[in-house]
């Protein structure tokens, strides 16, 4: 993290990868168009597909990396996902089908039989479809999400690959909420992985980016096609952002996550607080999974506020316009903590409506758990503990 992407060691040249803000370039060699990349995307592709064990494309936003995975799929392509991955990728999925050019089946992810039932239903028949090993997505698309957002399940990534790949399902993997410090999805298999850098890899709420990494070639280059002809490239200075941002990618994590794990423990035990998800909890139904394939359980922590006098969904937003060291906004992965009513988003009502999902920063643990603590209090008419 610290290392991946620098420029080459010379004399007087410079340690970080200057920003180069230039559209077109002198003709004679390779680069001609900053639409097909530029000095400081290169070196943030090859830190990520180091981090990643792949080839990495960077694109404008995370969404636009769903979108050209998915723009690579056959018509009608097939794709299984879970039924609480991101809801702009479902919102995507379900755009494309309702035209007519997806096949979408919502499953919950951390019910392996189910997913693979899911597959094997839409692929129609138990093998690949001969004659179209080389194509992406022929047999179909297992899209997963580990931990999901915002139920912070978690998949059984290597049992899903194989069930997925026996069927002749590729697999994508949008690994936002887990980063590469915490689990790398093309080891086990994955086909190719997404992120939205606008979280935790650029760390700091102040860029939109998104990657897409796979260690197939014909996979990177149809990726790279399909940036090209969408147009849905990066600007220089979010890309020297998030490069910069993944420096400290690993101190980050780790202290964000240190902060969750203790703040997950304590609203377990909160009198305002009817239940958490969380996978760093022992009792939580995906300790034992995420123990086995993820370093660490990640910076989220949901909980769902127990209702007070007002309804459910009024008391939780009670708690988020109660906070004054957290911030109520959406978004993941900086370094300060965000806390958001998941269910006031379009497309995310059939969530309980007093969950909230937070996602730890790196502020001192005591004050980020004295803020939240008197916020759920007052907003449950709890007496100040
Ligand atoms: C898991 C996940 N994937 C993809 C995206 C889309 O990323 P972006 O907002 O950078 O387009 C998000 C954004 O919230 C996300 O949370």
């Amino acid at each position: 993290m610290v290392h991946l992407g620098r420029p080459p060691v010379e004399p007087g040249g410079p340690v970080n990868p200057p920003v180069v803000l230039s559209s077109t370039y002198h003709q004679g060699a390779a680069r001609i168009y900053a639409r097909e990349g530029d000095p400081v995307s290169d070196a943030l592709e090859s830190a990520v597909g180091g981090l990643e064990g792949g080839e990495a494309v960077a694109f404008a936003t995370g969404i636009a990396a769903v979108a050209a995975v998915v723009e690579m799929l056959p018509v009608p392509g097939r794709v299984v996902v879970g039924a609480d991955a991101y809801n702009g990728t479902r919102a995507l999925l379900s755009d494309l089908a309702s035209r007519g050019r997806l096949r979408v089946r919502l499953v919950d992810l951390a019910d392996t039989a189910a997913v693979l039932a899911a597959c094997a239903e839409l692929a129609g028949s138990p093998g690949r479809p001969s004659g179209q090993e080389a194509d992406f997505g022929a047999g179909g698309l297992l899209w997963v999400e580990s931990p999901s957002n915002p139920l912070l399940a978690v998949a059984d990534l290597p049992a899903l690959v194989a069930g997925a790949h026996g069927l002749g399902f590729d697999v994508a993997a949008d690994n936002t909420f887990s980063t590469p410090v915490l689990s790398q999805p093309l080891l086990a298999g994955a086909d190719v992985v997404v992120h939205s850098a606008t979280k935790a890899l650029g760390g700091h709420s102040d860029a939109l980016l998104g990657v897409a990494v796979s260690s197939r070639p014909e996979l990177v280059a149809g990726l790279r096609r399909r940036r090209t002809l969408h147009g849905a490239v990066p600007g220089p200075w979010e890309t020297w952002l998030v490069l910069r941002g993944i420096r400290t990618l690993s101190l980050r994590v780790e202290r964000s996550q240190a902060n969750a794990v203790e703040l997950a423990r304590r609203l377990r035990d909160h009198p305002a607080v009817e239940r958490v998800h969380y996978p760093g909890l022992p009792e939580d139904p995906g300790y034992e999974r995420m123990g086995a394939q993820m370093a660490g359980p990640g910076f989220v922590v949901s909980f769902v506020v127990r209702p007070g006098a007002l309804g459910a969904a009024e008391t939780a937003e009670a708690v988020t316009s109660g906070v004054r060291l957290a911030t109520a906004a959406t978004s993941l992965g900086g370094v300060e903590t965000l806390i958001e009513r998941r269910g006031r988003i379009p497309g995310e009502e059939h969530l309980p409506p007093g969950l909230l999902r937070c996602s730890v920063g790196i502020e001192g643990l005591e004050d980020i758990w004295s803020d939240l603590d008197h916020a759920l209090r007052a907003a449950t008419g709890l007496p100040r503990g």
